[in-house]
């Protein structure tokens, strides 16, 4: 059944898939366009900051305790009832399972006490469609997604339908940054503090690696990079605030070399698949698109390459539920919905045909 421009559909999110507990009701408009009526997000940041990275069984711990107190924020800040909800979509995955499962399960047990559709949405189709409900973009699009857990590029062809041109081989680009600021001290999640480090610092002093520049593909390696920061900051024994800084900018100014290289490649990879499209759009989405070096980088990319740049706003590229009601709201007008059945699964490509990407460890 295709319910398209038949009514009006207000949509529950719910995201546990990592280290944020987040509820969202989104409404999906009669001409497409979309509404958020709540984005609850409650970060879990102070429970895993001693440990230096999202500890699974923690975070799964505290979505179970934080679950029901965010759904119930999501209705009563929308101003709603349980009447008023059309479907529940959940990250299904991929993410941390414990997570995961807590999420998925509520949305079931709220599917089946209130007898709504189930959708059951892939985490990663959340971040990609995005970019539609805060300004419609129309498909195709070229999507960076460069998050704690993901660095992909892909073309969005549609709903559910995805052309991965690559990803990477071993650490995403936000990992790459935590590691980055557990190594200098500057506390996790540490993208943010690696950004305010590198403002004062001298990007040039250190010889740092780009891997990958100049290879034909678009998929990316950042641990490389990792190696030889760590191996300069171990070359100077105690660190100053000075050297710290000036690592900092060496590690974000050859993080940002390598994404407009890849993203360079990705836009030559979207014109040999859409060669009559006139108005090419790239949209960056993840936490990292919270980097002005990364954003102004691909500004002036895409500023050279005839591509119009969307990101979405800061609080919408991070993990958030309405990204997830989104992404269930366009299933739904598809007619497209899932069975009480639906798995959380850990890993799950957005494009199950791309060819694996070369190496070990790696996370498509
Ligand atoms: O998308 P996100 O909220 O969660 C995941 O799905 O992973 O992304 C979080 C990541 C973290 O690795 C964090 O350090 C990074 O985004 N991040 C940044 C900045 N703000 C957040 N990385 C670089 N510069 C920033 N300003
Ligand atoms: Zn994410």
């Amino acid at each position: 059944m295709n319910t398209q421009n038949k009514k009006p559909l207000t949509i529950l999110g719910i995201e546990s898939s990592c280290d944020e507990t987040a509820a969202s009701v989104v409404h999906r408009n009669l001409d497409g366009t979309g509404t958020i009526l709540s984005n609850i997000v409650l970060s879990q940041d102070a429970a895993h900051a001693p440990y230096g990275g999202v500890v699974p069984e923690i975070a799964a711990r505290a979505h179970v305790t934080q679950m029901d107190n965010v759904v119930a924020r999501a209705l009563r800040e929308a101003s709603l009832d349980w009447d008023d909800i059309d479907a529940v979509a959940a990250t299904a995955g991929p993410g941390l399972i414990g997570g995961v499962i807590v999420g998925l399960m509520t949305a079931k047990a709220i599917a089946l006490v209130r007898g709504l559709p189930l959708i059951a949405v892939n985490h990663l189709e959340g971040h990609a469609l995005t970019a539609r409900l805060t300004a419609g973009v129309a498909f195709p699009y070229l999507l960076l997604l460069v998050s704690g857990g993901h660095t992909q590029l892909q073309i969005v062809e549609g709903v559910g339908r995805y052309r991965r041109l690559g990803t990477t081989i071993d650490d995403a680009l936000g990992e790459a940054f935590d590691k980055t600021a557990k190594l200098l001290g500057l506390g996790f999640p540490g993208g943010a503090a690696v950004e305010r480090a590198a403002a004062t610092g001298n990007p040039n002093r250190f010889a740092l690696p780009r891997p990958l520049l100049g290879r034909q593909d678009c998929n990316f390696s950042f641990s490389g990079l990792k190696t030889a920061l760590r191996n300069a900051a171990h070359g100077l024994g105690s660190l100053s605030e000075p050297d710290i800084a000036d690592l900092c900018a060496g590690f974000q100014s050859a993080a940002a070399d390598c994404i407009e290289d890849r993203a360079r490649r990705a836009m030559d990879a979207f014109r040999e698949h859409h060669p009559d499209h006139a108005t090419p759009v790239i949209v960056v989405a993840g936490g990292v698109a919270a980097n002005a070096t990364v954003r102004a980088t691909l500004e002036r990319l895409a500023g050279e390459s005839g591509f119009t740049l969307h990101c979405p706003p800061q609080q919408l590229c991070t993990d958030n539920a309405a990204m997830i009601a989104w992404a269930g709201a366009e299933h739904l007008a598809l007619g497209d919905t899932d069975s009480l059945d639906a798995m959380p699964r850990a890993r799950w490509p957005l494009d199950p045909d791309a060819e694996p990407a070369p190496g070990a460890g790696v996370k498509a």
